[in-house]
């Protein structure tokens, strides 16, 4: 047996809000394979997320092999958009959901985090923003590019540079990106696209700074389309009527090279802790795609220029 083994290990997971994303599916694996979870959770979904854990709402979901509820060892607010706290506006921080929040910045959660704990192991980065996402990008505004850079790339970039520090030798950084940074998906707009190719690329640079300054491993696994938040979010096609991340997941189901099959949070849940590990002592650098094979396809099956010209659309679909 080859086990995935995190005990002793620290890990930091930015941008837990529910039970249902990519964030939390990797906290569980992570707890899953031994190693202590800390929550970095979105400043205005605190107070929601620790209500609803303390009431048992996510309970079915913390529950791990054993039986045994996942924990967290502390909750941090978090908002990523922010390095220091001369950085919030004030009308952020006169909002009602963050006057009771404090140290939320990313450089203040990294020194409590060192005050707490002293060492990590583990960063994931689990988070992604953008004001404008329901805009293609011919419409979208310098304002709403730069916050969607700022919220869902560069925040990585920032979370690393001060967590770097702070990092136990042979640790592991890791974000997720969306196959639309590098081929072209309407309705992923207002520069999400842009903000995904920047994360990607920065995989890259950060595993040579990190690798020769602190020893860490930084990679970012491509995920498949997950009925998340934040992907409800994106909306729809104002033409359909299903929601872009539905239309996404059956267009999946039909083309990927596994045919028909869900893809579960649990499978980048366990990409995540394998990545993580010593397992992958030498992997830095790399874009894991974790999306049942959809990224190698260069057409789409189900496409009616494959169907005989008396085929319907019904026909194609049963095909
Ligand atoms: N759902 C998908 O189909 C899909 C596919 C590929 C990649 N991803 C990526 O996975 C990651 C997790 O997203 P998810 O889809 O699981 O949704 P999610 O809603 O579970 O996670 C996104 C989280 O980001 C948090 N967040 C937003 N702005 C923040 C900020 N400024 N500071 C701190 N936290 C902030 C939100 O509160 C939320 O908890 C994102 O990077 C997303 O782009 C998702």
């Amino acid at each position: 047996m080859l086990p995935i083994n995190l005990k002793g290990k620290r890990a930091f997971i930015a941008g837990i809000g529910d039970d249902q994303g990519y964030g939390f599916a990797i906290a569980k694996s992570l707890a899953e394979a031994g190693a202590e979870i800390l929550i970095g959770t979105w400043t205005p979904l605190v107070k929601i997320f620790t209500t609803s854990w303390n009431a048992g709402k996510f309970d079915e979901s913390r529950t791990l092999s054993n039986g045994e509820l996942m924990q967290y060892s502390k909750l941090y607010a978090l908002d990523a958009a922010f390095d220091k706290p001369e950085d919030v506006p004030q009308e952020i921080k006169e909002n009602k959901r963050y006057a009771e929040a404090s140290a939320y910045t990313i450089s203040e959660v990294v020194a409590a985090v060192e005050k707490d704990f002293g060492k990590i192991d583990i960063v994931i980065h689990a988070l992604a923003n953008a004001p404008e996402v329901k805009k293609p990008l011919l419409e979208t505004s310098r304002a709403g590019y730069l916050a969607a850079l700022s919220s869902s790339s560069y925040s990585f970039v920032s979370l690393l540079s001060q967590f770097g520090r702070i990092m136990n030798e042979g640790g592991s950084a890791l974000s997720l990106t969306y196959i639309a940074s590098e081929r072209t998906i309407p309705g992923y707009g207002g520069g999400m696209s842009s903000a995904k190719a920047a994360l990607e690329s920065d995989t890259r640079t950060l595993a040579w700074e990190a690798g020769r300054k602190w020893g860490v491993r930084v990679n970012v696994i491509s995920a498949g389309p997950l009925r998340s938040r934040a992907a409800r979010a994106i909306g729809s096609d104002t033409n359909k009527a299903v929601s872009f991340i539905d239309t996404m997941i059956d267009y999946s189901k039909a083309n990927a090279p596994l045919k028909g099959k869900d893809l579960e949070a649990e499978e980048i849940g366990a990409s995540a802790a394998f990545l993580s590990s010593s397992l992958a002592s030498a992997i830095s650098g790399v874009i894991l795609y974790v999306d049942n094979g959809l990224h190698a396809m260069g057409i789409a099956v189900d496409s009616q220029a494959f169907a005989p010209e008396e085929c319907t659309t019904e026909c194609v679909a049963a095909k």
